[in-house]
C-alpha cells in the first residue's frame, strides 16, 4: 500500500511525532508514504515528498510538522475537490491520513463521502474534538501556558499588580481551564460561562487584599460584550481570529479602572504552540498515528482513531466530529473550588 499524510489547521506539538508513527508503522508492514505539504492545499495543488524511516528520524521530540500546515478547505469550490481526488490519484494512494482538528477531519469526511479511501488523527491544543477523550497539544500548550503564569507570578507581586493572561482555545475553554487549575489562578475566565464582571472584580480585591498581587487567566473566547484591537478577520472556514479581540487587555483596563489596582496583561499566543511535545502527547500521538495505519490496514476506511478512557479505538467520523467538546459542569465545579 501507499499512504498519504497531511497535517492540516493551527500547528500544534504532537504533529511530527504523529507523522512518524504513521511512517514507521506502515513501513513495519511494507509500506511506503508520502507527506503532502502545508495541509489539504498540498493534496489540492500536487505538492508532496517522500517519507521514510530516514525522513521521520528524531520527530518523536519536535514540535512543528515537518509538513507544513495551513487551513485550506478543499472542498470550498468544486473544482479543488476534484484537484484532490486527481493528486491522490495520481500518486496511488491507497489510505490518505489526515491529522487535524474538525476542520481538516470535516474535509476528510467529506473526502470519505466521494469515496476517498481516508482516516483520521484529531490533533489540537484546543482539546475540542468531540470524539476522543483528549488530543494532542493540548497538554504541551498548557504546561507553556503554566509556565508563563508563574513567570507573571514574580513580577505582579514584585509590583502589586493585577495581570492577566490571555490564552487561546477559541471557543472552548480548555486551555483557559487547564492553566488556571494548574497554575493557581485567583480567577479563570472560561466561554463556557457568562462573563460576570462584578464577581471578577471581587476575586481581584480579595486576593490583592490577602497577599498583594492578582493572576487572572482569560480564554480568547469570552464575550465581554465589547471589542478592542482590529476587527477579527477570518480564516477559510470562517472562524473569527479571536485573538485580535484582545480580551486580556481589555480585562486588564477594566480592573484599573474599577479597582484602582494597577494593571497588565499578556497575550501568550503562538508561543503556546511551539516548543517540544511533553510525555503524554509523544504517546498520544505515536499511538494514534499507529491507530490510523493500523485502521487503514484493517480497510476500516472512513474512521478516526481516537482516544476513549486508556484505550486506542476507530470510530467513525461523523462520532469524532459532534459538536465541539466544550468544558464540562464538573470541570467548571472543580475550577471554582479554587477560585470561588
Ligand atoms: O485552533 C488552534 C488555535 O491555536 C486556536 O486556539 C486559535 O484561536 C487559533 O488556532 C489561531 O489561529 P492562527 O494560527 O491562524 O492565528
Amino acid at each position: 500500500m501507499r499512504f498519504g499524510i497531511l497535517t492540516g489547521g493551527g500547528d500544534c506539538p504532537g504533529l511530527n511525532p504523529a507523522i512518524r508513527a504513521v511512517v514507521q508503522r506502515a513501513a513495519r508492514f511494507g509500506h511506503d508514504s508520502v507527506g503532502f505539504l502545508d495541509g489539504w492545499k498540498g493534496v489540492r495543488d500536487d505538492r508532496s515528498r517522500p517519507l521514510d524511516g530516514a525522513a521521520v528520524h528524531g520527530l518523536v521530540g519536535r514540535g512543528g510538522t515537518i509538513l507544513g500546515s495551513s487551513r485550506t478547505n478543499p472542498f470550498a469550490k468544486e473544482e479543488d475537490a476534484a484537484r484532490v481526488l486527481a493528486t491522490l490519484a495520481a500518486h496511488g494512494i491507497d489510505a490518505l491520513v489526515a491529522i487535524g482538528g474538525d476542520d481538516t477531519l470535516g474535509a476528510a469526511r467529506e473526502l470519505s463521502r466521494r469515496g476517498g479511501k481516508v482516516v483520521g488523527v484529531p490533533k489540537t491544543m484546543d482539546n475540542d474534538v468531540a470524539g476522543t477523550d483528549w488530543t494532542f497539544g493540548y497538554q504541551s500548550a498548557v504546561a507553556v501556558a503554566v509556565d508563563a503564569l508563574e513567570r507573571l507570578r514574580d513580577t505582579a507581586d514584585s509590583h502589586h499588580r493585577a495581570i492577566v493572561l490571555e490564552v487561546m482555545g477559541r471557543h472552548a475553554g480548555w486551555v483557559a481551564l487547564g492553566t488556571g487549575l494548574a497554575g493557581g489562578a485567583d480567577a479563570t475566565l472560561v466561554p463556557e460561562e457568562p462573563f460576570d464582571e462584578e464577581a471578577l472584580l471581587e476575586k481581584v480585591r480579595r486576593a490583592v487584599a490577602e497577599r498583594g498581587y492578582a493572576l487572572v487567566v482569560a480564554s480568547e473566547g469570552i464575550d465581554l460584550g465589547t471589542r478592542r484591537g482590529a476587527a477579527g478577520g477570518k480564516d477559510e472556514f470562517g472562524h473569527e481570529l479571536l485573538r485580535e479581540r484582545e480580551v486580556g487587555a481589555e480585562l486588564a483596563h477594566r480592573i484599573e479602572a474599577q479597582t484602582g489596582v494597577e494593571s497588565r496583561s499578556a497575550q501568550i499566543g503562538h508561543i503556546q504552540r511551539g516548543g517540544p511535545p511533553i510525555l503524554f502527547d509523544r504517546l498520544l500521538a505515536t499511538r494514534l498515528g499507529v491507530g490510523a495505519v493500523d485502521l487503514a490496514l484493517a480497510r476500516r476506511f472512513g474512521q478516526v482513531a481516537v482516544l476513549r478512557g486508556a484505550a486506542i479505538v476507530g470510530i467513525p467520523f461523523d462520532e469524532a466530529l459532534g459538536a465541539p467538546k466544550t468544558v464540562t459542569p464538573d470541570w467548571l465545579d472543580l475550577l471554582h473550588t479554587f477560585d470561588a
